[in-house]
C-alpha cells in the first residue's frame, strides 16, 4: 500500500496532545501529556481519526540532527488494526524522512517489528525494558576519581557536545527539555579535571518514573549515575538498557527488577555511531531515541 492510499491521514497539532494521549494509554505505554506536547512541538505527528474526530492512529517524526530522524508513537487502536493503517503511516513517515535526506531510526516493539522489516528496516541491537520499585541496596559509589553532582543549566551545552559522538544523535533540545523538566533526576559525572564522563536524565511518566538517557564513558560510572537518580526520585521506575550491558542487568536484577518486554533498535539506512551501544547505558526512551 502506498502512503497516499490512506485516505484520512492528517497532521497532529501540539494543541491536540490531550486528544491523542488515549492512544498510548490504550497500549499501556508510560507517556503523559507533557511527553506528547514536547514530541509534537519538537517533531511532526501524523494520524488518522474516526468520523467523529476521535484519534485512531498516530505516528511521529523527531529530528535528531540534520541526518537522523526518529520515528515513534506508531499506534493504531485495537479496532482499526490489521487494515494497513500502521504500514501506511510508517510509509508516510519514511517519505518525509527521505525527502529531508535523513536516515530513519526507531526502537521497535515485538508488534511493530513485523511491519518495519518489510519496509527495509534492519536490526541494530536488542534492548530490555526493566521495571523496578526502588533501591534494595546502597547507591553505587562512583569509581575513584569521579564525582557525581546535579546538572545545572550552565552544563547543558557541554552535555550535548559529550552526548553526540557517543550516541550518534544530535539532540540538545531533548537533553535540555529533560534536564529542565525534572532537575531532580538530572546528574552529571565528572573526572578530576571537570571533564564530563557521564550523565543521567529522567522524567515522570503516566505509570512510572522513566530513567534515561544514561550515557557514560564506562559501565561503573553508568551504574553510579543510575543508582543516584533512582535514590533521588520516587518509584516505581522503568529503564531501557541495551542487552550488551551485563553489569547493569545484574544490578537491576539485584534490585528485584523484571523485564517483561524488549525492543529492537532498527534503522533504514546507515547513521554513524548509532549501531554502537557501548556508551549508551539507557535510552531516553523508545519515543525519544
Ligand atoms: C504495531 C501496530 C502499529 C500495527 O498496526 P496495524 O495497522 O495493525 O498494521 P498493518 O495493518 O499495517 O500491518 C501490516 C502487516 O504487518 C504484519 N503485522 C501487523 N501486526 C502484526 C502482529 N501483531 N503479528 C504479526 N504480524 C503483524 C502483518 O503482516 C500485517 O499484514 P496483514 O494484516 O495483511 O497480515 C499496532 O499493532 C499497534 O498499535 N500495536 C501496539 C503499539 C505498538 O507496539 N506499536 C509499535 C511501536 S514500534
Amino acid at each position: 500500500m502506498a502512503s497516499t492510499d490512506l485516505p484520512d491521514v492528517r497532521p497532529i497539532d501540539p494543541e491536540q496532545c490531550d486528544e491523542v494521549w488515549p492512544l498510548s494509554i490504550e497500549a499501556g505505554w508510560n507517556q503523559n501529556v507533557a511527553d506528547w506536547r514536547f514530541m509534537l512541538g519538537a517533531g511532526r505527528g501524523f494520524g488518522c481519526t474516526a468520523p467523529d474526530g476521535t484519534w485512531q492512529a498516530s505516528s511521529l517524526i523527531l529530528p535528531l540532527g540534520q541526518k537522523l530522524a526518529w520515528i515513534s508513537m506508531v499506534l493504531v487502536t485495537k479496532e482499526r488494526r490489521r487494515g494497513g493503517v500502521g504500514t501506511g503511516l510508517l510509509k508516510r513517515c519514511i517519505d518525509e524522512v527521505r525527502a529531508a535526506d535523513a536516515v530513519a531510526g526507531l526502537d521497535a516493539t515485538e508488534q511493530g517489528r513485523p511491519i518495519y522489516l518489510p519496509l527495509g528496516f534492519r536490526d541494530l541491537y536488542p534492548i530490555a525494558r526493566w521495571h523496578f520499585d526502588g533501591l534494595k541496596s546502597e547507591a553505587v559509589a562512583p569509581p575513584a576519581g569521579v564525582t557525581v553532582r546535579p546538572i545545572t543549566p550552565a552544563d547543558l551545552p557541554r552535555l550535548a557536545v559529550y552526548d553526540r559522538p557517543l550516541t550518534g544523535m544530535e539532540r540538545p533540545s531533548i537533553l535540555m527539555h529533560l534536564a529542565l523538566r525534572q532537575p531532580g533526576r538530572a546528574w552529571l559525572a565528572e573526572d578530576m579535571g571537570d571533564k564530563i564522563v557521564g550523565f543521567v536524565l529522567g522524567r515522570e511518566g503516566r505509570t512510572a518514573t522513566s530513567l534515561g538517557p544514561v550515557v557514560a564513558d564506562r559501565e561503573p560510572i553508568a551504574l553510579s549515575l543510575i543508582s543516584r537518580a533512582a535514590a533521588a526520585a520516587p518509584g516505581p521506575f522503568i529503564i531501557d538498557v541495551p542487552e550488551a550491558h551485563q553489569a547493569v542487568r545484574a544490578w537491576l536484577q539485584e534490585q528485584g527488577a523484571t523485564s517483561p518486554r524488549g525492543y529492537m533498535r532498527m534503522t533504514l539506512g546507515t547513521a554513524k555511531g548509532l549501531d554502537d551501544p557501548s556508551h549508551v547505558f539507557a535510552l531516553a526512551g523508545p519515543e525519544l531515541g
